[in-house]
Protein backbone atom coordinates (compact mmCIF):
# COMPACT_ATOMS: atom_id res chain seq x y z
CA UNK A 1 0.00 0.00 0.00
CA UNK A 2 1.41 3.07 -0.63
CA UNK A 3 2.32 4.56 2.83
CA UNK A 4 1.96 8.16 1.81
CA UNK A 5 -1.73 8.14 1.29
CA UNK A 6 -2.33 9.33 4.53
CA UNK A 7 -0.67 12.45 4.02
CA UNK A 8 -3.20 13.43 0.85
CA UNK A 9 -5.80 15.32 3.24
CA UNK A 10 -2.67 17.34 5.08
CA UNK A 11 -1.37 17.85 1.93
CA UNK A 12 -1.64 21.63 2.77
CA UNK A 13 0.74 21.36 5.43
CA UNK A 14 3.43 22.38 3.01
CA UNK A 15 6.20 23.06 5.89
CA UNK A 16 7.41 22.78 9.62
CA UNK A 17 6.22 26.34 9.59
CA UNK A 18 2.68 25.40 9.07
CA UNK A 19 2.66 22.67 10.91
CA UNK A 20 3.54 24.71 14.07
CA UNK A 21 1.23 27.21 13.18
CA UNK A 22 -1.71 24.71 13.14
CA UNK A 23 -0.83 23.21 16.29
CA UNK A 24 -0.52 26.90 17.37
CA UNK A 25 -4.25 27.29 16.45
CA UNK A 26 -5.23 24.69 19.34
CA UNK A 27 -3.05 25.98 21.79
CA UNK A 28 -0.33 23.89 21.48
CA UNK A 29 2.52 25.26 21.33
CA UNK A 30 5.50 23.12 20.02
CA UNK A 31 9.36 23.82 18.87
CA UNK A 32 10.96 23.44 15.40
CA UNK A 33 12.15 19.57 16.57
CA UNK A 34 8.41 18.18 17.42
CA UNK A 35 6.79 20.47 14.56
CA UNK A 36 9.58 18.47 12.11
CA UNK A 37 8.71 14.96 13.65
CA UNK A 38 5.48 15.34 13.45
CA UNK A 39 5.65 16.90 9.75
CA UNK A 40 7.63 14.31 8.35
CA UNK A 41 5.13 11.73 10.21
CA UNK A 42 2.63 13.16 8.20
CA UNK A 43 4.00 13.69 4.92
CA UNK A 44 5.38 9.91 4.75
CA UNK A 45 2.74 8.23 6.53
CA UNK A 46 5.00 6.97 9.41
CA UNK A 47 3.48 6.70 13.13
CA UNK A 48 4.72 8.95 15.70
CA UNK A 49 6.64 7.55 18.74
CA UNK A 50 6.53 10.05 21.45
CA UNK A 51 8.50 9.14 24.52
CA UNK A 52 9.12 11.33 27.31
CA UNK A 53 8.33 12.48 31.07
CA UNK A 54 4.95 12.60 32.50
CA UNK A 55 2.54 15.50 31.82
CA UNK A 56 4.76 17.19 28.94
CA UNK A 57 2.18 17.03 26.15
CA UNK A 58 2.59 13.49 24.75
CA UNK A 59 -0.96 12.19 24.76
CA UNK A 60 -1.84 16.10 23.85
CA UNK A 61 -0.27 16.30 20.50
CA UNK A 62 -2.30 13.66 19.57
CA UNK A 63 -5.44 15.76 20.19
CA UNK A 64 -4.10 18.92 18.88
CA UNK A 65 -3.31 16.95 15.66
CA UNK A 66 -7.08 15.79 15.70
CA UNK A 67 -8.61 19.07 16.38
CA UNK A 68 -6.10 21.46 13.75
CA UNK A 69 -6.38 18.73 11.09
CA UNK A 70 -10.37 18.13 11.89
CA UNK A 71 -9.95 14.46 11.89
CA UNK A 72 -11.86 12.28 13.96
CA UNK A 73 -9.66 11.14 17.48
CA UNK A 74 -10.05 7.51 18.21
CA UNK A 75 -7.72 6.73 21.51
CA UNK A 76 -6.27 3.18 22.68
CA UNK A 77 -5.11 3.40 26.08
CA UNK A 78 -2.99 1.07 26.65
CA UNK A 79 -2.99 -1.34 30.20
CA UNK A 80 -1.61 -4.47 31.37
CA UNK A 81 -3.83 -7.57 30.14
CA UNK A 82 -4.75 -5.19 26.88
CA UNK A 83 -6.40 -7.88 24.47
CA UNK A 84 -7.94 -7.87 21.33
CA UNK A 85 -11.22 -7.98 22.45
CA UNK A 86 -10.84 -4.36 23.35
CA UNK A 87 -8.29 -3.12 20.94
CA UNK A 88 -9.70 -4.44 17.84
CA UNK A 89 -13.13 -6.27 17.84
CA UNK A 90 -15.10 -8.53 19.94
CA UNK A 91 -18.90 -10.18 19.08
CA UNK A 92 -21.98 -8.98 20.35
CA UNK A 93 -22.86 -11.94 22.70
CA UNK A 94 -25.56 -10.84 24.32
CA UNK A 95 -27.25 -10.00 20.47
CA UNK A 96 -25.72 -13.07 18.97
CA UNK A 97 -27.84 -15.27 22.03
CA UNK A 98 -31.19 -13.40 21.14
CA UNK A 99 -30.70 -14.43 17.68
CA UNK A 100 -30.05 -17.94 18.07
CA UNK A 101 -32.97 -18.06 20.89
CA UNK A 102 -35.27 -16.63 17.75
CA UNK A 103 -33.96 -18.81 15.36
CA UNK A 104 -34.99 -22.07 17.47
CA UNK A 105 -37.96 -20.54 18.41
CA UNK A 106 -38.77 -19.86 14.57
CA UNK A 107 -37.65 -23.28 13.59
CA UNK A 108 -34.68 -22.40 11.99
CA UNK A 109 -32.49 -25.29 10.69
CA UNK A 110 -30.35 -23.85 8.59
CA UNK A 111 -27.10 -23.82 10.92
CA UNK A 112 -24.59 -22.49 8.09
CA UNK A 113 -26.96 -19.60 6.85
CA UNK A 114 -27.43 -18.75 10.97
CA UNK A 115 -23.66 -19.04 12.16
CA UNK A 116 -23.11 -16.05 8.67
CA UNK A 117 -25.37 -14.07 10.32
CA UNK A 118 -24.19 -14.43 13.59
CA UNK A 119 -20.47 -13.54 12.20
CA UNK A 120 -21.66 -10.56 10.23
CA UNK A 121 -21.39 -6.81 10.74
CA UNK A 122 -24.37 -6.85 12.76
CA UNK A 123 -22.71 -8.40 15.52
CA UNK A 124 -19.27 -6.89 15.22
CA UNK A 125 -18.45 -4.61 18.15
CA UNK A 126 -15.41 -2.35 16.91
CA UNK A 127 -13.10 -1.24 19.31
CA UNK A 128 -10.71 1.43 18.11
CA UNK A 129 -7.97 -0.29 16.37
CA UNK A 130 -10.70 -1.71 13.99
CA UNK A 131 -12.08 1.91 14.12
CA UNK A 132 -8.80 3.61 13.47
CA UNK A 133 -8.94 1.03 10.02
CA UNK A 134 -12.52 2.42 8.69
CA UNK A 135 -12.04 5.81 8.57
CA UNK A 136 -13.60 7.45 5.44
CA UNK A 137 -10.88 8.26 2.36
CA UNK A 138 -9.40 12.04 2.85
CA UNK A 139 -10.39 11.76 6.26
CA UNK A 140 -8.89 9.46 8.01
CA UNK A 141 -8.71 9.66 11.87
CA UNK A 142 -5.85 10.55 14.25
CA UNK A 143 -5.09 6.96 16.07
CA UNK A 144 -3.68 7.87 19.52
CA UNK A 145 -2.50 4.76 21.16
CA UNK A 146 -1.46 5.95 24.76
CA UNK A 147 0.96 5.09 26.87
CA UNK A 148 2.10 1.69 25.19
CA UNK A 149 4.51 0.93 27.85
CA UNK A 150 1.79 -0.69 29.64
CA UNK A 151 1.18 -3.42 27.30
CA UNK A 152 2.96 -6.83 27.16
CA UNK A 153 5.07 -8.08 24.58
CA UNK A 154 2.81 -10.44 22.82
CA UNK A 155 0.11 -7.12 22.24
CA UNK A 156 2.79 -5.61 20.94
CA UNK A 157 3.71 -7.78 18.58
CA UNK A 158 0.32 -7.60 17.45
CA UNK A 159 0.16 -3.87 17.17
CA UNK A 160 3.50 -3.97 15.08
CA UNK A 161 1.67 -6.09 12.50
CA UNK A 162 -1.12 -3.95 12.04
CA UNK A 163 1.03 -0.63 12.33
CA UNK A 164 3.15 -2.87 9.72
CA UNK A 165 0.02 -3.18 6.93
CA UNK A 166 -2.51 -0.90 8.32
CA UNK A 167 -5.01 -3.63 8.64
CA UNK A 168 -6.39 -6.34 11.02
CA UNK A 169 -7.88 -9.73 10.23
CA UNK A 170 -11.47 -11.23 11.72
CA UNK A 171 -11.28 -14.72 10.84
CA UNK A 172 -14.43 -15.16 10.04
CA UNK A 173 -14.56 -11.79 8.28
CA UNK A 174 -11.34 -12.00 6.82
CA UNK A 175 -8.51 -9.09 6.66
CA UNK A 176 -9.89 -5.33 6.80
CA UNK A 177 -7.76 -3.03 5.67
CA UNK A 178 -7.54 0.98 6.16
CA UNK A 179 -8.42 2.47 2.72
CA UNK A 180 -6.18 5.03 4.17
CA UNK A 181 -4.55 4.66 6.97
CA UNK A 182 -4.87 6.42 9.89
CA UNK A 183 -2.16 9.41 11.60
CA UNK A 184 -0.74 7.27 14.19
CA UNK A 185 0.36 8.77 17.48
CA UNK A 186 2.11 6.30 19.66
CA UNK A 187 3.17 7.72 23.60
CA UNK A 188 5.46 5.94 26.18
CA UNK A 189 6.19 6.93 29.38
CA UNK A 190 8.70 4.76 29.29
CA UNK A 191 8.07 2.50 32.35
CA UNK A 192 9.86 -0.40 30.14
CA UNK A 193 11.63 -0.27 27.00
CA UNK A 194 9.12 -0.48 23.65
CA UNK A 195 10.71 -3.16 21.31
CA UNK A 196 13.19 -2.19 18.76
CA UNK A 197 11.28 -3.44 15.52
CA UNK A 198 7.77 -1.83 16.75
CA UNK A 199 10.27 1.52 17.20
CA UNK A 200 11.75 1.19 13.93
CA UNK A 201 8.43 1.35 12.22
CA UNK A 202 7.88 5.09 13.55
CA UNK A 203 9.60 8.32 13.71
CA UNK A 204 10.68 8.77 17.16
CA UNK A 205 10.77 12.02 19.67
CA UNK A 206 11.84 12.92 23.07
CA UNK A 207 9.35 15.00 24.46
CA UNK A 208 11.79 16.52 27.23
CA UNK A 209 10.84 19.76 29.94
CA UNK A 210 10.03 22.88 28.00
CA UNK A 211 12.75 25.43 28.37
CA UNK A 212 11.79 28.35 30.25
CA UNK A 213 11.15 30.69 27.31
CA UNK A 214 9.00 27.51 26.19
CA UNK A 215 6.96 26.64 29.35
CA UNK A 216 5.74 31.11 29.49
CA UNK A 217 4.57 30.80 25.90
CA UNK A 218 2.40 27.30 26.82
CA UNK A 219 1.56 28.95 29.70
CA UNK A 220 -0.14 32.18 28.22
CA UNK A 221 -1.87 29.53 25.58
CA UNK A 222 -3.11 27.42 28.17
CA UNK A 223 -4.00 30.27 30.72
CA UNK A 224 -4.01 33.36 29.59
CA UNK A 225 -5.74 35.02 32.50
CA UNK A 226 -2.38 34.99 34.65
CA UNK A 227 -0.63 37.94 34.55
CA UNK A 228 3.00 38.13 33.17
CA UNK A 229 4.77 38.63 36.17
CA UNK A 230 3.01 35.31 38.01
CA UNK A 231 3.24 33.55 34.86
CA UNK A 232 7.57 34.50 35.05
CA UNK A 233 6.92 33.27 38.40
CA UNK A 234 5.52 29.94 37.89
CA UNK A 235 7.77 28.76 35.48
CA UNK A 236 10.83 29.78 37.36
CA UNK A 237 10.14 28.18 40.34
CA UNK A 238 8.57 24.85 38.61
CA UNK A 239 12.15 25.28 36.20
CA UNK A 240 14.01 25.32 39.53
CA UNK A 241 11.70 22.63 40.97
CA UNK A 242 12.69 20.38 38.47
CA UNK A 243 16.70 20.67 39.05
CA UNK A 244 15.88 19.32 42.75
CA UNK A 245 16.45 15.47 43.54
CA UNK A 246 12.36 14.29 43.55
CA UNK A 247 10.80 11.50 43.31
CA UNK A 248 8.80 13.02 40.57
CA UNK A 249 9.82 16.50 38.96
CA UNK A 250 6.24 18.63 37.89
CA UNK A 251 5.65 18.20 34.09
CA UNK A 252 3.76 21.19 32.41
CA UNK A 253 0.67 19.84 33.51
CA UNK A 254 1.62 20.44 36.94
CA UNK A 255 2.65 23.65 36.02
CA UNK A 256 -0.76 24.56 34.48
CA UNK A 257 -2.72 23.30 37.62
CA UNK A 258 -0.66 25.61 39.61
CA UNK A 259 -0.92 28.87 37.40
CA UNK A 260 -5.05 27.74 38.05
CA UNK A 261 -4.75 27.38 41.55
CA UNK A 262 -2.96 30.48 42.16
CA UNK A 263 -5.60 32.21 40.18
CA UNK A 264 -8.41 30.83 42.10
CA UNK A 265 -6.34 32.11 45.05
CA UNK A 266 -6.42 35.87 43.87
CA UNK A 267 -2.48 35.16 43.83
CA UNK A 268 -0.65 37.84 42.05
CA UNK A 269 2.77 37.34 42.94
CA UNK A 270 4.40 34.60 44.85
CA UNK A 271 5.46 34.38 48.31
CA UNK A 272 6.87 31.77 50.57
CA UNK A 273 3.87 30.73 52.62
CA UNK A 274 1.69 30.48 49.16
CA UNK A 275 4.04 28.36 47.66
CA UNK A 276 4.21 25.59 50.80
CA UNK A 277 0.42 26.00 50.85
CA UNK A 278 -0.28 25.27 47.24
CA UNK A 279 2.81 22.63 46.42
CA UNK A 280 -0.11 20.45 46.14
CA UNK A 281 -1.01 21.38 42.70
CA UNK A 282 2.78 20.56 41.86
CA UNK A 283 4.21 18.36 43.72
CA UNK A 284 2.00 15.03 44.12
CA UNK A 285 3.99 12.41 46.68
CA UNK A 286 4.26 13.81 50.55
CA UNK A 287 8.50 12.76 50.38
CA UNK A 288 8.60 15.46 47.62
CA UNK A 289 6.01 17.65 49.70
CA UNK A 290 8.36 17.42 52.56
CA UNK A 291 11.54 18.12 51.36
CA UNK A 292 10.59 21.33 49.73
CA UNK A 293 8.12 22.79 51.80
CA UNK A 294 9.21 25.62 54.57
CA UNK A 295 12.93 26.77 54.01
CA UNK A 296 13.95 24.72 50.68
CA UNK A 297 10.18 26.40 49.13
CA UNK A 298 11.71 30.24 50.24
CA UNK A 299 15.26 29.45 48.97
CA UNK A 300 13.80 28.80 45.23
CA UNK A 301 11.76 30.90 45.10
CA UNK A 302 14.33 33.42 45.88
CA UNK A 303 16.50 32.08 43.50
CA UNK A 304 14.05 32.29 40.59
CA UNK A 305 12.64 35.49 41.66
CA UNK A 306 16.11 37.07 41.56
CA UNK A 307 16.74 34.86 38.35
CA UNK A 308 13.81 37.04 37.23
CA UNK A 309 15.28 40.61 38.11
CA UNK A 310 18.51 39.95 36.81
N1 LIG B 1 3.41 22.14 24.26
C1 LIG B 1 2.23 22.29 24.87
N2 LIG B 1 1.36 23.21 24.45
C2 LIG B 1 0.18 23.36 25.09
N3 LIG B 1 -0.23 22.65 26.14
C3 LIG B 1 0.61 21.72 26.61
C4 LIG B 1 1.88 21.48 25.99
N4 LIG B 1 2.50 20.51 26.68
C5 LIG B 1 1.67 20.15 27.66
N5 LIG B 1 0.53 20.85 27.62
C6 LIG B 1 -0.60 20.72 28.56
O1 LIG B 1 -0.14 19.95 29.63
C7 LIG B 1 -1.10 18.98 30.03
C8 LIG B 1 -0.48 17.62 30.06
O2 LIG B 1 -0.25 17.17 28.78
P1 LIG B 1 -0.42 15.64 28.39
O3 LIG B 1 -1.54 15.02 29.11
O4 LIG B 1 -0.42 15.57 26.92
O5 LIG B 1 0.95 15.06 28.96
P2 LIG B 1 1.54 13.62 28.76
O6 LIG B 1 2.94 13.82 28.30
O7 LIG B 1 0.66 12.78 27.94
O8 LIG B 1 1.56 13.13 30.26
P3 LIG B 1 1.39 11.64 30.87
O9 LIG B 1 2.71 10.99 30.60
O10 LIG B 1 1.17 11.91 32.32
O11 LIG B 1 0.26 11.01 30.18
C9 LIG B 1 -2.27 19.10 29.05
O12 LIG B 1 -3.31 19.75 29.71
C10 LIG B 1 -1.74 19.95 27.93
O13 LIG B 1 -2.74 20.83 27.53
MG1 LIG C 1 -0.43 11.08 28.37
Amino acid sequence: MDQTLGAQGTAALKDIDAVKQLLAQTGYVCGRDLATVVFLSLRLGRPLFLEGEAGVGKTEIAKALATALDRPLIRLQCYEGLDTASAVYDWNFAAQMVAIRTAEAAGQTDRSALQAELFSEDYLIERPLLQAMRGEAGRAPVLLIDEIDRTDAPFEAFLLEALSDFQVTIPELGPIRAVEPPIVVLTSNRTREVHDALKRRCLYHWVGYPSFDRELEILAARVPEAGAQLSREVVSFVQRLRGEDLFKKPGMAEALDWARCLLALDVMALSPEVVSDTLGAVLKYQDDIAKIQGSEAARLLAEAQSALDG
